[in-house]
């Protein structure tokens, strides 16, 4: 199979193909952080719950198809040699993983209490044994859309990018791949936080996407670039603790 490769600055690029065939040519690799397809079959439509959704097209609620290897079991064994990696959906192939560090993304949300969603995802992080939990709120059709800066849901399992920011915080090396990376958001995260990214997938409708998302990110960096740093306030005393003769 070929591929396509999107050089989107020095720091970002992206390739359309199957991350199997392209690990192999890439250089240096620090970190592997992803979310892989977890061999679930999920049906991504939302709207089978409620029969409903497709009436509000503005929530970015649409049948997507099916995830490309979703349906096959996940083997974690290529990416467990890196310095350092982090895994979504631990638990679906949680025999095939090495005792390790068990992130907990809670994202179960008040005003959703009683729908279908899992209340909670897990994630498998190289090294260590804790357990360590992040809340970010369930992002349904609007919210990512205010995420994707417009742009309806970009992946059936988008994942936020302040679960990300905190996944990608988590490791320390300057290199970042995402072999699996859907609609980018690893990436956007990366640009954040001044990491190189690269980051592969095989679907070319979320290729587009990743580039379109991780583009208008650069268009925002440099907007924050340009714009005049704003004047340091005048130091205060903290209250109660200001100079008594
Ligand atoms: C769970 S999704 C990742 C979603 C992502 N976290 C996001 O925020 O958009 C996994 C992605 O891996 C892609 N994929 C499946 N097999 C692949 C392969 N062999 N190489 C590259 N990408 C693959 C699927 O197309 C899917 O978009």
């Amino acid at each position: 199979m070929s591929w396509r490769t999107e050089q989107l600055s020095d720091s970002v690029t992206l390739h359309c193909g199957d991350c199997r065939e392209i690990l192999p040519t890439l250089g240096k690799i620090d970190a592997v952080v992803s979310d892989p397809p977890y061999g679930m079959a999920w049906d991504t439509d939302s709207t089978r719950f409620t029969g409903g959704n497709r009436k509000r097209p503005d929530e970015g609620r649409a049948d997507f198809g099916a995830i490309t290897a979703d349906a096959e079991p996940f083997d974690p064994k290529r990416w467990l040699a890196f310095p350092e990696v982090i895994l979504w959906g631990a638990n679906h192939f949680g025999a095939r993983l090495p005792v390790g560090s068990t992130l907990v993304w809670i994202k179960k949300s008040v005003r959703a209490f009683g729908t279908f969603l899992s209340d909670a995802e897990i994630g498998w992080q190289k090294g260590g044994h804790g357990v360590y939990c992040k809340y970010v709120e369930f992002q349904g059709g609007l919210a990512r859309k205010a995420e994707n800066d417009g742009v309806q849901a970009a992946h059936p399992t988008q994942k936020p990018i302040d679960l990300m920011l905190w996944c990608v915080q988590r490791t320390k090396g300057r290199t970042i791949l995402d072999p699996y990376m859907g609609s980018g958001t690893t990436g956007i995260a990366c640009a954040r936080l001044g990491r190189r990214f690269i980051g592969i997938v095989i679907e070319p409708k979320y290729f587009d996407t990743a580039c379109r998302r991780l583009e208008i990110e650069a268009k925002q960096e440099r907007l924050f670039a340009q714009a005049p740093a704003a004047p340091e306030p005048a130091q205060q005393m903290p209250l109660g603790l200001g100079g008594e003769a």
